[in-house]
């Protein structure tokens, strides 16, 4: 599948009722080369009226700490388990999380990034395990194929909670420092 026919199947999905009540698909954002793709769980209000994920209090905070560990915004891929926003920023039902993985599939598949990051326990839950711990688990990497994950706090959780910042900010600092590894490790692998 390409591009143009991902961004036509999801403002066409009727798979839940979300497109319903959306303003706008918010079908994701950054470099379609990215190594690094970030998934977040679902379109805030902001979200919504702009189409872009991430650019309201939360998409601000994570822009800080992209800045702080030296990963530009523009580098990346980010994008959610869901492309609509559930009314009053509810949280996602199963099936409507069901019906927009396909799409998200898609386009990790187009992507094809060395490394995803979950932003928060709820996509976490569904791209590494259902069980996922955040508050035990936030930083630990695990290769799932051809993929390093890991997952860190939801930005949201920072602005609840500001003494998890200090951890989000190791963690960060750690997906750069993986990301540079992998990146080395391939570059020494394709030059021989
Ligand atoms: N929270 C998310 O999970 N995603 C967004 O795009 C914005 C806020």
């Amino acid at each position: 599948m390409e591009w143009s026919e991902l961004e036509e199947r999801c403002a066409a999905c009727r798979g839940c009722s979300l497109w319903k009540t959306r303003t706008n698909l918010v079908f994701g954002t950054g470099s379609r080369d990215a190594d690094l793709m970030f998934v977040g769980e679902a379109p805030g209000e902001q979200e919504d009226l702009t189409g872009i994920p991430f650019v309201g209090a939360a998409g601000q905070l994570l822009d800080l700490y992209l800045e702080a560990a030296d990963i530009p915004r523009e580098s990346v891929y980010i994008a959610n388990i869901l492309k609509c926003r559930p009314p009053h920023n509810r949280d996602p039902l199963p099936e409507e999380g069901d019906a927009c993985m396909t799409h998200l599939r898609e386009q990790v598949k187009l992507i094809r990034p060395s490394m995803i990051v979950c932003l928060g326990r709820i996509s976490a839950m569904r791209l590494i395990r259902p069980d996922y711990r955040i508050t035990r688990e936030h930083g630990q990497f695990v290769t799932r194929g051809a993929f390093l994950m890991t997952a860190v706090y939801h930005p949201s959780a920072l602005l609840r909670d500001p003494s998890k910042r200090e951890d989000m900010y190791r963690d960060m600092k750690a997906i750069r420092r993986a990301l540079d590894e992998r990146k080395g490790r391939k570059e020494t692998f394709t030059s021989v």
